[in-house]
């Protein structure tokens, strides 16, 4: 019998919105349950993904221009598809990704006014249409999430631009919402940590038991 093809997941939201965290947690008690679970991360997820990760995350690159780093991005991206992603989801596996092309759209389109063709152009050519079967919103007011990356003392690059930008990232998020809300679940991010988690874990495991794990 052909292995069904796998279930391909992405959580997006602005910076400070616990993604990260939450999503190791997720990944763990999964795991632990028997799901045949991988979990990925862009910028990065491979050995060169990392690289372009610490190119763009880079404090000291301020010469960035706006289209280098929309590229940068999709070189991480692809590569991540093909190593990575594509591999996992032919065994029939469940990708677990901390962000995905949504990402893009968000940052570098409502973020940087960058056309919505342009990237969807650059996303499709990178991918090769992968697009989540699912996509998770840890939705969070920019302000809350930038003083949480202050507080911890990680900021990166992209947390260095200004609040309109963060506003306009979180807004993009919403309006992609809208676009395709068959595709999306918004969990509010604001609420405590183990909160959040009971909802996440909620989520996958009706998402999963809905396509017969
Ligand atoms: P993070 O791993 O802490 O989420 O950092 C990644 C940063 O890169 C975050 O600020 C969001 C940003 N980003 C984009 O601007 N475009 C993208 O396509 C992706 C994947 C991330």
């Amino acid at each position: 019998m052909p292995v069904k093809q796998g279930k391909f997941i992405t959580f997006e939201g602005p910076d400070g919105s616990g993604k990260t965290a939450q999503l190791d947690i997720l990944a763990d008690e999964l795991i632990q349950d028997g799901y045949p679970i991988l979990k990925t991360r862009e910028p990065g997820g491979t050995a060169i993904g990392d690289q372009i990760r610490a190119t763009l995350l880079d404090l000291k690159n301020t010469a960035m221009v706006d289209r280098t780093e929309a590229l940068l991005y999709q070189a991480a991206r692809s590569q991540l598809v093909e190593e990575i992603i594509r591999p996992h989801l032919a065994k029939g596996g469940i990708v677990l990704c901390d962000r995905y092309a949504d990402s893009t759209l968000a940052y570098q389109g409502y973020g940087h006014r960058n056309t919505m063709e342009s990237l969807q152009g650059i996303i499709h050519y990178a991918t090769g249409g992968l697009i989540p079967d699912l996509t998770i919103l840890l939705d969070l007011d920019p302000e809350v999430g930038l003083q949480r990356r202050l507080d911890a003392g990680g900021v990166n690059r992209l947390d260095s631009y200004d609040i309109h930008f963060h506003q306009r990232v979180r807004a993009g998020y919403l309006d992609l919402v809208q676009e395709n809300p068959e595709r999306w679940v918004i969990v509010d991010a604001g609420r405590p940590i183990n909160q959040v988690q009971k909802e996440l874990r909620e989520i996958l495991l009706q998402w999963l038991t809905s396509w017969g794990y």
